[in-house]
């Protein structure tokens, strides 16, 4: 190694993971009943700041803010080998999915807005045209590039990987993603989908190569069962391809880059955002924005934080209980009491926005950090909420999106009058 390599640590018992030496995926010293919430987060420098000569592609552009980049370069890989490296990934996902990874949409929707009775300056982060159709992919994307930089420096962590499968549990977006890339990257895949698995996900993940295994509840059982098969094929040596920073918190940090290129365009407009939306399944994509946004702030890319409010189902609410559950405890405690305030959803959830019913936030802690530290909080919606979000959006901002992908949109409808600008996502588009 040439310099130091990017290090990741866990937030619950402060395990320190040299991305070189050790995969930053799970928490090596996480242990079944010992109560800790056990995910690894990189450690952040400042000063930096987005490349202006690269202005379309986030993997690029904001590549200084990406552990697997600073490794690449630490390891003494050169610039031109990262640009490769995002550009012959790009160039397969292309083949297989149509486009490769660009910024995407950001516009300021005021006939929604109005339509909606929201008198805000209503900004949508449109994700529905990103690769596979949701914002899954960037979770992914960090963690195949990294898989990349592991083989070209012959770095100790990547010994032997080329042999292990990866493997993900999901029945939609994540899993679509997760094909999609692991196709690109020409590396075998499992994903394990629950028996009502939407037909046409099914038929895409076969298009894709991916193998199928599927995993049905059982009475009397708590817990998704896809979550507890992933869990165990990756026990017996598969790379957690997932997006849920416990199994793997690098795939957070690919994330983040939509919090980025959200700060970066407000920043272009001299606009800081009040508060942002967040739709909440199993938490990842709330704790990559709450992060992202930490971090633009602390590099000057945005003057504030906005409000982080997360949205939730009343069909299934873990997030929001959890909230209730650790008022008043440090954060730093909660984190060794996991099991006070997050456990799996007792009822068999349903709701129309069914992309965000997971039975656990499992990414609770930082969500629950985020809303803490900008003055946020959980919203719980009913479904008559979440179908006047779905419709709206169609109809107003004409995008093509799923009721998953705009739940994060009956926040606001919900919550009523903004000091300030107000920034949803729409992700997952509509099949
Ligand atoms: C379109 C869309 N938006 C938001 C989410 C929620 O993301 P997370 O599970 O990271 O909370 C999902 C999850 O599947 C999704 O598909």
């Amino acid at each position: 190694m040439k310099a130091l390599a990017p290090k990741f640590i866990c937030h619950g018992c402060g395990a320190v993971v040299d991305m070189a030496l050790q995969l930053p995926f799970a928490c090596p010293r996480a242990a079944a009943g010992d109560d800790i919430d056990h995910v690894l987060a990189p450690e952040d420098g400042a000063g930096f700041q987005p490349d202006p000569r690269s202005p379309a592609d986030p993997f690029l552009r904001y590549r200084a803010l990406l552990s697997p980049y600073r490794l690449a370069r630490a390891a003494g890989l050169s610039e031109d080998a990262w640009a490769e490296f995002v550009g012959e990934l790009g160039e397969a996902l292309i083949e297989v999915d149509g486009h490769g990874f660009r910024i995407t949409p950001m516009t300021k929707e005021s006939s929604l807005a109005q339509a909606a009775g929201l008198a805000v300056d209503l900004w949508v982060k449109d994700e529905t045209g990103n690769v596979a159709g949701s914002h899954k992919a960037r979770h992914l994307m960090g963690v195949v590039l990294y898989l990349r930089v592991l083989a070209a420096g012959r770095l100790p962590a990547g010994q032997g990987l080329r042999e292990r499968r990866l493997a993900i549990a999901s029945c939609g977006n994540a899993a679509l993603a997760a094909a999609v890339i692991a196709r690109a990257a020409e590396w075998p895949i499992d994903v394990f989908i629950p028996p009502d698995a939407p037909a046409s996900v099914v038929r895409r993940l076969k298009d894709l190569g991916a193998t199928i295994a599927v995993c049905a509840r059982r009475a009397g059982e708590t817990g998704d069962p896809c979550v507890v098969a992933f869990r165990h094929a990756v026990q017996k040596g598969a790379i957690p391809f997932g997006v849920q920073g416990p199994d793997n918190g690098l795939a957070i940090e690919g994330g983040r880059t939509l919090a980025f290129e959200m700060a970066d365009a407000l920043r272009g407009e001299d606009i800081t955002p009040a508060a942002v939306f967040v739709q909440v399944g199993g938490g990842a994509l709330a704790s990559a924005v709450s992060q992202g946004f930490a971090v633009a702030a602390a590099n000057g890319i945005i003057a504030q934080r906005p409000r982080l409010v997360t949205v939730q189902t009343a069909g299934c609410a873990p997030l929001a209980r959890a909230w209730r559950q650790s008022a008043g405890i440090e954060l730093s405690a909660l984190a060794h009491r996991r099991s006070q305030a997050m456990w799996p959803w007792e009822a068999t959830p349903a709701s129309i926005a069914h992309g965000i019913i997971d039975d656990e936030t499992y990414d609770w802690w930082d969500a629950i950090k985020g809303m803490r530290e900008t003055g946020g909080a959980p919203l719980v919606v009913g479904e008559e909420t979440l179908a006047r979000a779905w419709e709206l959006a169609r109809t107003h901002a004409k995008v093509g999106v799923s009721a998953t992908g705009s739940a994060g949109f009956a926040g606001p409808l919900q919550a009523g009058p903004e000091s300030g600008p107000v920034i949803v996502i729409f992700s997952g588009a509509e099949r």
